[in-house]
């Protein structure tokens, strides 16, 4: 043997050995895995709903750390509130409209403000001029249109009174020192803590139903002197906790339980570019990321994407077998901003004419190369391939590199007009027309011999 191939197979087998070695907290097969997971992967498009007391502020819904705020300081944005446009149905129909399936609402974020009606805490919307549960009224609302409902939870909490210090606290600054986070430790109790959230963990997922999707937010101890994970939380228990209440949901990773196989159901490539999405390919993985900077409502943040970008991360998450979540952070009094409702204006346009290229798709089998200046995505049940064209040939002619015998029709999806196409050595020569589709990015749909 080679000196490099007994190298390879080295790495091999230890390879194989540390999966086999990897610890397990439950016993699901990988079969019964992917048919939990089927809906997910098929949907591909969701939104994330970010919304507190921080849209307020209006500054980034890390507000109360930006600042530096207290308990007392960050108190008159709960005397406040009152979102008096309120209207989740709406909230649905955009979504739904805009061609996304599930949707994720953070029922508490970092500041520890509760959207819903929880017996352990004063701290909630029904304490509020709102006067009720906002999470039950999301709830019904999407689930009235067919969508599927999920739950964002912050392990973080910056008000709750035993939550103890750590390097991403308000109350903590760069420089603060060891005696410091003694005193403000004082008397808090993790514990207790800890209690605190598998309460509220089982209330969201004993009072609402069926909850399709739990998204744990976030650790990060590793390699932190200061951070908060697996141990903090109580990670291992608080999943079997989730398990046993909602047997059906799909929880991601950021229980800081990577150590084990079935320690998370999805990764969170959080507000990457899509050059960066193709390393997860062949990973089960959702990208989460915003229109504009921020989560939570940002009034002056003037960074949006464009349509253009927010396809490509569209196309680009499905083109490498992975889901998108793009985020809305609604204003205080409850809607969503102009911008937001024009950049799903602009995705539902595109998804009506173009959905097929995305719902049930992946990425396209080895023996299909990329064409020239487009993305591709397949359907295996239909086995359709689509060639999604972004940059649109000034002489109508897109190359299909080595697709000979493998095409059997040819049209764009948006309006089934027919394309034709001529063999040219081992390549197809598709003829496109003249005036381009009048959409953004115009797909190709070829169906397979
Ligand atoms: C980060 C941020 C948080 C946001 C989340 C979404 O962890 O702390 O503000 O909710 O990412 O992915």
């Amino acid at each position: 043997m080679s000196r490099k191939i007994l190298f390879t197979v080295l790495i091999a087998s230890l390879t194989t050995l540390s999966v086999f070695a990897q610890k397990k907290i439950g016993n699901e097969t990988t079969a019964q895995k992917e048919q939990r997971m089927k809906w997910w992967t098929d949907a591909r498009f969701g939104m994330f709903i970010h919304w507190g007391l921080y849209a307020q502020a209006a500054r980034h819904e890390w507000v109360k750390h930006n600042e530096h705020l207290t308990n007392e300081q960050y108190q008159k944005y709960f005397d406040q509130f009152n979102p008096d446009h309120f209207d989740p149905e709406k909230w649905a129909r955009e979504a739904k409209a805009a061609g996304m399936k599930y949707a994720v609402l953070t029922s508490k974020h970092h500041e520890g403000f509760c959207l819903f009606d929880s017996k352990y805490t004063d701290y909630k919307a029904p304490n509020t001029q709102a006067k009720r549960d906002l999470v039950r009224a999301y709830v019904d609302a999407f689930r009235a249109q067919g969508m599927k409902v999920g739950f964002y939870y912050s392990l973080l909490d910056w008000h709750h009174p035993d939550y103890t210090m750590d390097n991403a606290h308000p109350l903590v600054q760069v420089d603060t020192d060891k005696a410091t986070y003694a005193r403000l430790n004082k008397g808090r109790d993790m514990a207790k803590y800890r209690q605190y959230m598998r309460n509220q963990i089982t209330e969201l997922l004993t009072n609402y139903g069926k909850i399709d999707v739990l998204w744990l937010d976030w650790s990060w101890s590793k390699g932190e002197k200061h951070g908060k994970g697996e141990d903090d939380w109580g990670s291992v228990e608080l999943l079997k906790l989730v398990r046993k209440l909602q047997p059906g949901i799909i929880v991601n990773n950021r229980l800081g339980l990577d150590e084990y196989a079935d320690g998370a159901d999805f990764v969170t490539p959080e507000q990457v570019s899509s050059k960066e999405l193709a390393q997860y390919k062949g990973k089960t993985w959702e990208t989460c990321q915003t229109f504009s900077g921020s989560w939570g409502y940002y009034r002056d943040e003037n960074t949006w994407k464009t349509h253009r970008q927010l396809l490509d991360l569209l196309i680009t998450s499905v083109s490498n077998g992975g889901n998108l979540i793009l985020n809305v952070g609604p204003t205080a009094r409850g809607e969503f901003d102009y911008r937001a409702t024009n950049a799903l204006d602009t995705m539902s346009y595109w998804m009506h004419a173009n959905s097929k290229a995305i719902y049930n798709c992946t990425y396209a089998p080895p023996e299909f190369k990329t064409p020239d200046n487009t993305k591709l995505t397949y359907n295996p049940q239909t086995k359709r391939l689509y060639v999604h064209v972004y940059h649109y040939p000034a002489d109508g002619k897109l190359i299909l590199p080595g697709y000979r015998d493998k095409v059997r029709y040819a049209q764009f999806l948006n309006d089934y007009s027919e394309l034709k196409y001529a063999a040219s050595g081992n390549d197809l020569e598709l003829t496109l027309p003249q005036n381009k589709p009048h959409y953004e990015i115009p797909v190709v749909e070829l169906t397979l011999q």
